[in-house]
């Protein structure tokens, strides 16, 4: 019941609700008498119902409490799994057939010692039941019981019974180092000697007594195969059921399982599929429940080589199932973990991009050169349930403790050359895990590892170069070397030979300008070369507008290495476009974000008048009066005609506070501003999507900006507005990978 419910219904009666002539008639009125007559009668008749209501209440309420007493009483069965390690036995394969003499051999054996274990503890002995064993698996040195236990204690005892079994199972699990020498031998003298006891509760679903019918089947997964829910794919699975599949490795191995398809009911509480890292539902070992479609396909390990399946159904609505491949890998302390002493190297939890199992402790030893320190970076991070402690499965870096399902803060650097990174789960509820980097960094400027200013240049080593535009500038700076990487744009490759107030160029002179044609209508924006497959345009040239679709990429065309529109020549490369992806956060009125990038529909081979152009990767480059370029077809003044030939101008890197000075809108620190205060130079209509650019001091040119809004066109005191690209390279390379 919701609350509105619940006020509704308690809501007392409205006053105007109740009778008016009862409450004020005058006592002098003649009618009144009679009426008082009546009244009095009715009083004794409600005072007797009254009487006979308050006895009957307090029956009711004695009841209530003799119910409560009872029902607290009533003793209810609570069935609980768990596993049995018996040290003195070796396997046999008829242990796996419950009809052979060997099993009822040992299961007897078995119940006679939780009988006796249970018999030693008071709270035990006074609800147990009944026992049995549901099945063995091979533990290499020991022979793993799976069995089933009955208590029947009165609700409040229930506690007790959970709390005095946990009792005995610890006082019956040895330490690691106690483990050769333990195993203990009951009472009566048995012929078996049990060092691990380990049980829990079952999920109530699975003893649901709906179901028509519950089948379990014995899995060897040594031979990989595949298994799958009845009838998949062809038809739904049956509708209440209940049916196991145990898993079983080879000793000293995993069991793998993989999802290939998993389509059931999207309600958990009908239909569902559970994963133990036991032969036996226990709950202590429930690896994941999952119900619904999976999207991505899921991989499972154990810790052990036993897993078992559970499908549960309800009674409507069936779905297809599911299939998965099962498989066995090797038991390996090399799973996870070691010492690692490259500059750089790459690590993740034990089988990623699988679940990790559970039940794993790794640990890595970082350990890198004397003066250096570790910046580990997590790229995927998938590990436990997001909590402040992380009790349960976590990542330590040095100390720290990260869990749950994306982190704040995925770098981690550390203060001196080691770094301890532990990776633990516990018993149940498995996760993606992790995938992580580390590389080194030069520890003598550690104040600046996470602190470069946007006018210095952050290495690939995390080191940051205090230099004016370091990067391609045919200079290593950094000890990586990454500031002349991915050096190939922003030149004129063989350079043979409006824009308000600007002049024709040179064929070959703006090698990345592009045209964006939309079919039908010609020439409609710039945009400029990122790659052979990326260009980089403005958002607002790809919003829908007045019945224009310019947001799907089939309207339009772009072409590449052209000088003069209309005419094509065998440098011009004319591509459709495969994929707009204008900026999410582009705002149509403030054209704060006004940035796109657009995928070809296929490579164009680069050539000496088609070729990308540098990214800035820090603000360097834009420093207010440094001279920079445009370029595009746009008009030639402020409502004219385009231009046939493509146009250049020169214009000044305005500072940014002037410039919202000068502009009517609003000029954020995402924009830049350029222009020739006097006037007469500029970009305008249909040069947006192009690029503003400066040169390095290595020659090579650098998109800054690019062309997004204005003021008219080359008007005095105005500017041009542009986006600021380097506010941008991260997205740009998230979207494009340039
Ligand atoms: N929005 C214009 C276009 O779509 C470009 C405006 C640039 N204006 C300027 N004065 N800088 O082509």
């Amino acid at each position: 019941m919701d609350q509105m419910d619940s006020e509704q219904r308690f809501r007392p009666r409205h006053e105007a609700d109740l009778d008016p002539s009862l409450l004020f008639l005058p006592a002098s009125d003649p009618q009144v008498e009679k009426k008082h007559g009546l009244s009095r009668r009715r009083k004794v008749f409600v005072g007797v119902a009254l009487l006979l209501t308050a006895v009957a209440l307090s029956l009711l309420t004695g009841l209530l409490v003799w119910h409560l007493h009872l029902r607290d009483g009533t003793k209810v069965t609570k069935v609980y799994v768990g596993s049995m390690t018996i040290s003195n036995q070796n396997f046999l394969l008829q242990y796996e057939d419950p009809t052979s003499a060997e099993f009822i051999q040992l299961s007897e054996l078995v119940s006679t010692q939780l009988k006796v274990i249970y018999s030693e503890n008071s709270v035990l002995d006074k609800y147990f039941t009944h026992c049995s064993v549901q099945t063995f698996s091979d533990g290499g040195t020991d022979v793993m019981a799976f069995y089933q236990s009955e208590f029947d204690a009165p609700l409040s005892q229930q506690q007790s019974v959970d709390d005095a079994l946990r009792s005995v199972e610890n006082s019956l699990t040895p330490s690691q180092t106690q483990r050769g020498q333990m195993g203990r031998l009951m009472r009566p003298s048995t012929d078996i000697r049990v060092y691990r006891l380990m049980s829990a509760a079952v999920d109530p679903r699975l003893s649901r007594t709906s179901l028509h019918d519950r089948k379990s089947f014995d899995v060897h997964v040594s031979h990989a195969d595949q298994l799958a829910s009845p009838g998949f794919p062809d038809s739904s699975y049956p509708p209440g059921v209940l049916l196991q599949w145990r898993l079983r490795a080879d000793p000293f191995h995993r069991v793998r399982l993989d999802f290939g398809s998993l389509v059931l009911e999207d309600d958990c509480e009908q239909d569902f599929i559970r994963l133990y890292d036991s032969l036996v539902p226990s709950e202590r070992h429930l690896l994941t429940e999952r119900c619904g479609s999976a999207q991505k396909s899921l991989s499972f390990l154990s810790s052990g080589n036993v897993m078992l399946l559970v499908l549960l159904t309800s009674e409507d609505r069936n779905f297809p199932g599911f299939i998965a491949n099962y498989s066995q890998t090797p038991l390996l302390d090399s799973d996870c973990g070691g010492t690692l002493t490259a500059d750089r190297a790459n690590f993740s939890s034990p089988f990623f991009p699988s679940f990790y199992p559970p039940a794993v402790s790794c640990v890595w030893n970082i350990q890198v050169s004397e003066g250096k320190l570790v910046k580990v970076e997590f790229h995927r991070f998938s590990v436990g349930i997001r909590s402040e402690l992380c009790p349960n499965d976590y990542v330590e870096v040095d100390g720290q403790r990260l869990c749950g399902d994306s982190l704040k803060n995925s770098t981690i650097i550390s203060k001196s050359n080691a770094v301890t990174i532990r990776f633990t789960s516990d018993t149940s509820f498995v996760h993606q895990g992790f995938i992580a980097e580390y590389r080194t960094l030069v520890s003598t400027q550690p104040h600046l590892l996470q602190l470069c200013s946007e006018f210095s240049f952050l290495c690939g080593d995390g080191v940051c170069v205090r230099k004016d535009n370091p990067q391609c500038d045919g200079h290593v700076d950094c000890e990586d070397g990454t500031d002349e990487e991915h050096c190939e744009c922003g030149v004129r490759p063989y350079l043979s030979s409006k824009i308000v107030g600007g002049q024709d160029s040179r064929e070959g002179e703006w090698p990345w300008q592009v045209s964006l044609v939309v079919r039908g209508m010609g020439h409609v924006c710039g945009a400029s070369v990122l790659s052979d497959q990326w260009l980089l345009t403005a958002a607002h040239c790809v919003q829908d507008s007045a019945g224009i679709r310019f947001s799907q990429a089939d309207q339009w065309e772009a072409l590449l290495g052209m000088h003069m529109q209309g005419h094509t020549d065998k440098w011009t490369v004319r591509r459709g476009v495969r994929r707009i992806v204008a900026h999410p956060r582009y705002n149509a009125v403030t054209f704060q974000h006004d940035i796109a990038v657009m995928e070809l529909d296929a490579n164009v081979t680069l050539n000496q008048r088609v070729w990308p152009i540098c990214l800035p990767t820090s603000a360097n480059h834009e420093r207010p009066g440094t001279h920079a370029w445009i370029s595009g077809w746009g008009s030639t003044k402020e409502g004219g005609f385009r231009a046939s030939v493509l146009q250049k101008a020169t214009v000044q890197i305005i500072n940014s506070t002037q410039c919202s000075k000068l502009m009517s809108d609003d000029v954020t620190d995402h924009m830049m501003c350029a222009g020739t205060l006097q006037g007469g130079v500029d970009a305008c209509q249909g040069d947006s999507g192009g690029p503003l650019s400066v040169t390095g001091s290595g020659g090579r040119f650098f998109q800054v900006g690019v062309v997004s809004w204005g003021d008219g066109c080359g008007r005095k005191n105005k500017a041009g507005v542009y986006t600021r690209v380097s506010k941008y390279r991260r997205w740009i390379k998230e979207q494009s990978g340039v």
